[in-house]
């Protein structure tokens, strides 16, 4: 039976994978982790950990007899750039710190998220292959293509099984974004709900890849639940979802909401936005492990305000 730690369990993929994963395996199966206290705390074993503690990592990992670790923890791209050398550090250090210690201790699974952000202006835009041009101009970007390959490095050098995904804009009703470029896709149903009107910090055309949280979770269980030998990616998978932009969100919305409205005011997010793809190929994924996402922007926005709206009444 795996032991798993879920490091950043108080996130917005921490919570919902801490949840899925105990929902698999039993809750005392699970243990959470985050430099805050969290809900998840309450569910199941929890730990206080700071990622870039290396002793305190190895001690949670002796104590439970964690087979398997889920590293979710780091600063994402629109915080990151108000603070760029602590974002390289954390989120550096933090994957160092767990490969290391999987290295060290024989642990049979990693996971670690990448995201869309490793791409940058000079990327395709469209259909972005697996392989191609990478020259990210955020930190959060920068540290995510360094850290896919460290992790084919600790593949390849130690056989350390870490499995990836490049992550789109991540949808979900259960926890907030924090601090990304995609949260915009998040927060717009909450103001929808709670005052009908919504402004957006970016332009009304902009596409970006994003996903809803189902799949996504469903998607990193399918990966980690995969063939080791059917893996051909050790970097990490292209994930499509959905591709959509502020002003067809907005129509969507509007399907359920009539008087719901929207304004623009783009800021600094708005180059970041234009430096990543609308859509990313990923054959790659469908390939190897199957992969194929569910939902459609109007099946999610319908599923999203369901679930928000006792929440503003
Ligand atoms: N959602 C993330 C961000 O906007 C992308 O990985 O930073």
């Amino acid at each position: 039976m795996d032991k798993i730690l879920v490091i950043g369990a108080g996130g917005q993929l921490g919570t919902e994978l801490t949840e899925a994963l105990r929902n698999r395996l039993g809750a005392q199966n699970v243990v959470s982790s985050d430099v805050r206290s969290t809900h998840s705390a309450e569910a199941g074993p929890f730990e206080k950990l700071d990622v870039m503690d290396k002793e305190g990592l190895g001690r949670i990992i002796d104590k439970y007899k964690i087979t398997q670790i889920y590293h979710l923890a780091a600063i994402l791209s629109a915080n990151g750039e108000k603070n760029p050398l602590f974002a390289w550090r954390l989120n550096m250090e933090g994957l160092l710190n767990v490969l290391e210690a999987a290295r060290e201790k024989n642990l049979h699974k990693i996971y670690w998220p990448s995201s869309i952000a490793v791409f940058g202006p000079t990327t395709p835009m469209e259909n972005t292959p697996q392989q191609t041009v990478m020259e990210p101009n955020t930190v959060y970007g920068i540290s995510k293509q360094a850290g896919e390959q460290w992790c084919q490095y600790y593949f390849e050098k130690f056989g350390v099984d870490v499995r990836s995904i490049r992550y789109p804009g991540l949808i979900g009703y259960k926890a907030l974004p924090g601090g990304g470029t995609t949260d915009y896709a998040v927060d717009i149903y909450h103001q929808a709900l709670k005052q009908n009107a919504y402004t957006c910090f970016l332009r009304e055309d902009s596409y970006l890849p994003m996903m809803y949280m189902p799949d996504a979770v469903r998607g990193t269980l399918e990966l980690m639940d995969a063939e080791a030998d059917n893996l051909t990616i050790r970097t990490s998978y292209n994930l499509n979802g959905i591709s959509f932009s502020p002003k067809e969100m907005t129509a969507a919305i509007q399907k359920h909401i009539p008087g719901f409205t929207i304004g623009y005011a783009p800021d600094f997010r708005q180059a970041i936005a234009d430096s990543w793809p609308d859509a990313v190929d990923d054959s790659v994924a469908r390939r190897d492990w199957n992969w194929k996402p569910e939902y459609d922007l109007d099946r999610m926005t319908e599923d999203m305000l369901a679930n928000l709206q006792p929440a503003y009444v």
